[in-house]
Order: C-alpha cells, then structure tokens, then sequence
C-alpha cells in the first residue's frame, strides 16, 4: 500500500508586541535605511517576559489541529524544531505535549537551527510513509529574543520570535510531500553560533561577561553559503520529483533577508516576484519558524489549487539546509 504523507492544517502564532526599525534606532548605532536597504526587515515581533518557546509553539499547534479538523487526542508524534528550547532538558516537544494535552504522542526535539522546519517535515513524512503513525505534529518555534544581544548591530536588527506547525497526516485533503532534500557542512559550524551554554563552555560568569550566550554570525560569509545551498537544495528538490521548474507556482523561502531571496527568486524566472512568498519585512528571521508561517499565511491568503506545486527552501546554522516540494491535492 502506497500511503501519501500529506500536510493537512497549518498554523502560526506571533507575539503581540512590535520593535521597530525606529525602535532598533533607539538602540544601537543602526537606521531605518540601512535595514530596509540591507535586510528588507521593517518590523519583528517580541515575546512578553512571560511567553516561551513551548507556549507559543503550542498556540501555533492548536490552530494546525483545529485547520486539520482534528483534536490533540488524534496526534500520535510530536516533532519540536527549534535552537531555543525552554530547556536544554528535557525537550520543548514534551512541555508541548503537556500544553496540548496530547497524551497518545511521542515527543522529541530536533536541532537544525533555520532548517528545522524542514528536517522535521523530512521525518514526519518518512514516519507516515513507513505506516508506523497517522498523524504527527510539526512544530517550529523560537524566542530568539532570548539569545540575540541588543547591543550588536550586526545582529539584533535581524531576529523575530515566534512559531509555526502543521499536522502531517496519512489521509484527507491537504499539499503532498513530494519530495525533500536537506544536506549539512559542519565544517562551517562557527559562522553561525551562540558559543557558550552547552558542555563546552558551560555558564560561568566569564561567558556572561563575555557575551557568549548570544547569537554570533559571520554575516557576509553565511550570506554567501546561504544562496549558494538553497539554490542547489531546490534543484535537488525538483529534480527529484521529476517535475519541471516551470510547473513550480509558489516559492516559500527562509525568510533571513530579502536580498537572499531575491537571489533564489532570480532562479525561477517565470515566477513574478510576488509568486516568491515573503514575511521577511514585518516578522524578521524567525529561524526554524520561518518557512512555516510563510507557507501558513500563503494558505490562508491564497486558495490553492488543485496540482498546485509550492516549493519550500531553508538554510541556518549547522550549517544546515533543505528544500521540500509540495502538490496541493483533495
Ligand atoms: O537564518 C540563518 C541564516 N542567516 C542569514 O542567512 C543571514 C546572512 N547575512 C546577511 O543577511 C547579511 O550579511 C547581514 C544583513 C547580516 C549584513 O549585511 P551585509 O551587507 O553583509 O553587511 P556587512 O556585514 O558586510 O556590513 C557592512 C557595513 C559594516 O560597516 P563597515 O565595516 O563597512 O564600515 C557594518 O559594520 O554595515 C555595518 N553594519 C551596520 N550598519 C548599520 C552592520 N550592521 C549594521 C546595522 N546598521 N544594523
């Protein structure tokens, strides 16, 4: 038996609160051009004091089980993309499971910083294929807040909080999963890094002092790798569907900067650009969250057809990248 793992809801939570590229001016030595004009970002969103990754990760799951028509009962695996969990232990995916109330899953946690989403759908995917489960959540949730320093230019006008999930499920209407590619290099695990927290450099009043639990990025070098991949991530991806690229109608990029996706956009020249999904400008980079509610609000936003081919693209840290094609079908 031929089982088709199939996306059925989606959903996405953002935090209430907005910072402005006039709020970042306040801040650091930065200004509303250079940000536009560099990143294409104009607003993110910020988790309140009280908000965590598990919490909004789970406010986005309700609604992917509610747009799935089903209830947290029916889930029968949880999987949590993040590189902000509440705890290094236990996992995010088990707090989750707890919020949902979803007492028959499974929980575990996945690290693949921005490409989280999409190693996440990869596994959900083959678990369906393989007919050990029926419905299994994807969850990908930041609160990169906590981890990004406020006093660094290159870096705090980049990052948004907030979270995405969908439900993967053996039956009913929904975008099949056509085909996924991911790939890593941790050669180049260093341009992309938050240093201390982990075994290596445990917390210490050294490390505080000395910044090492925020995000640290080679930004131009990441800049170059992240195009570089995710265009060959995509051509993987198509090519192993055996599809056309000109039968692609939506492209859901990473949302890490608008000159990165204008650089993918470019490949597939008979997309018009705003066939080419973009939340960069009002959420920022929201990692492992990305793609996901980008392609949540593009279903909501859009009725998509029948056939309709959507292709994913993410690349983060790791490094870490992936691509996976989608066909809306009833
Ligand atoms: O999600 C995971 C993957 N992440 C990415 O893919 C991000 C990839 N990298 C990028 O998007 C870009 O490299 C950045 C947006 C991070 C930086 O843009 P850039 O065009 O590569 O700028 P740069 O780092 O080469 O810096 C150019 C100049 C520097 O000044 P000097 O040395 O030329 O005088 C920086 O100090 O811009 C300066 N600069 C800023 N100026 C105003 C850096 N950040 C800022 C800022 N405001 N916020």
């Amino acid at each position: 038996m031929i089982r088709v793992a199939r996306i059925r809801g989606t959903g996405a939570y953002l935090p209430e609160r907005v910072l402005t590229n006039q709020d970042l001016e306040q801040m650091v030595d930065t200004s509303d051009e250079w940000i536009v004009t560099r990143t294409g970002m104009k607003e993110r969103r910020l988790a309140g004091p009280d908000e965590f990754t598990s919490g909004m990760g789970a406010k986005a799951a309700q609604r992917a089980i509610e747009d799935a028509g089903l209830v947290a009962d029916d889930i029968d695996f949880i999987l949590v993309a993040t590189l902000t969990p509440d705890y290094l232990f236990p996992s995010t995916a088990c707090l989750i499971q707890q919020l949902l109330g979803a007492k028959k899953a499974a929980s575990l946690d996945i690290q693949a910083a921005c490409t989280g989403y999409l190693y996440a759908l990869s596994l959900a995917k083959s678990f369906i294929e393989s007919g050990a489960y029926r419905h299994i959540l994807v969850v990908a949730a930041e609160k990169l807040s906590s981890i990004t320093n406020y006093k660094d230019r290159s870096t705090c006008v980049l990052f948004g909080d907030g979270a995405s999930a969908c439900v993967v499920s053996s039956e009913g209407e929904g975008l099949a999963i056509q085909s996924v590619r991911l790939g890593s290099d941790g050669e180049q695990a260093e341009l992309l890094i938050q240093p201390a927290g982990g075994c290596r450099l445990p917390a210490s009043a050294e490390t505080v002092a000395n910044d090492q639990h925020f995000i640290r990025m080679a930004g131009n070098e990441v800049f170059k790798h992240a195009v570089r991949r995710m265009e060959s991530a995509c051509k993987e991806c198509i090519d192993a569907a055996q599809i056309d690229e000109l039968d692609i109608s939506w492209v859901v990029p990473h949302q890490a900067n608008i000159r990165i996706i204008d650089a993918i956009a470019k490949r597939f020249k008979h997309l018009p650009s705003e066939r080419v999904y973009k939340t960069v400008q009002k959420y920022g980079n929201t990692s492992a969250s990305s793609v996901g509610i980008a392609l949540h609000e593009l279903r909501k936003e859009q009725s998509l057809q029948e056939g309709e081919k959507i292709l994913l693209t993410a690349f983060g840290a790791g490094l870490t990248w992936g691509a996976a094609l989608l066909q809306a079908q009833r």
